[in-house]
């Protein structure tokens, strides 16, 4: 594929703009990176492991009321999206302590945080993606109080989703990060939901089926993330 309208080159997927206005087509690339960049790998096969789960959720959800950007898979690789503009917000939905969490508060790894809890980061490489507060999201513009309420109503019935779904399957949802735009008035879940942005333990165990294997070096990235891939296609 030529270069051709690149929109964006971020760190595990690159942007281009289409022949159809209003639609984007996101690759997903091999690379693999981890705290901000600095530990850096490619992993011929990932960038399809993590298009095939995240299609197979964006799908998943839209069948279960969650407006999502998806449109169709060109290729193993390469997703057809709806262009959203996309509100700055990193959300992370939380049912087990783990990551950062751990680090910043007095949870214990591995301690159930129920009901689950719902945090925010300013998504903004300029300013070290700093946490933010429902105040700060209204103040800044980012989102009104009544976009705030559909934004959480919508992750914690993702989080449900998908934590039900992993269940069925003998996996722990421990955390995700979604990210979300708009389409007209319409607020989408853009971006993707992959291994790279999951926290999956399998609950017999423990092993992690996430990026958490290639951060902390526990394994082999691939085998780990192939196993999702295992679970979507025995459930297709
Ligand atoms: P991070 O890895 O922290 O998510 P990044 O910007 O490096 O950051 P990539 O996933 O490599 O992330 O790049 C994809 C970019 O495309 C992100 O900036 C994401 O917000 C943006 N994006 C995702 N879906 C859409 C969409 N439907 N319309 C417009 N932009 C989108
Ligand atoms: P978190 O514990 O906040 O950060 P870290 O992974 O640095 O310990 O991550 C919570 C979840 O959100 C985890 O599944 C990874 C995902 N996540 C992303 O995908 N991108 C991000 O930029 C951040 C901060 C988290």
């Amino acid at each position: 594929m030529d270069d051709d309208g690149l929109v964006y080159e971020g760190k595990a997927k690159s942007v281009f703009r289409t022949n159809v206005a209003g639609e984007l087509r996101v690759v997903f690339r091999d690379d693999i990176t981890a705290f901000n960049g600095v530990k850096k790998d490619t992993l011929a096969g990932k960038g399809e492991y993590n298009a095939r789960v995240s299609a197979f959720f964006f799908e998943y959800l839209e069948k279960n009321g969650i407006p999502t950007h998806f449109i169709r898979m060109e290729d193993e690789r390469t997703m057809i999206v709806r262009e959203l503009t996309m509100i700055p917000l990193e959300v992370i939905a939380r049912n087990v302590a783990a990551g950062s969490i751990v680090k910043k508060f007095p949870f214990t790894e591995g301690q159930r945080i129920e009901p689950p809890v719902i945090v925010t980061d300013y998504k903004s490489d300029e300013h070290g993606d700093p946490s933010i507060n429902d105040d700060l999201i209204v103040a800044l513009g980012f989102l009104s109080a009544d976009g705030l309420q559909e934004v959480r109503e919508m992750t914690l019935k993702i989080n449900t989703l998908l934590k039900d779904f992993f269940a069925k399957a003998g996996i722990d949802l421990v955390d995700f990060k979604i990210e979300f735009g708009r389409s007209g008035d319409t607020i989408c879940l853009g971006d993707e939901i992959s291994m790279d942005s999951m926290r999956l333990w399998d609950q017999k165990t423990g092993e992690s089926l996430d990026k958490d294997v290639y951060r902390q070096g526990k394994g082999d990235v691939l085998s780990a993330y192939r196993k999702v891939v295992d679970i979507i296609l025995q459930t297709n």
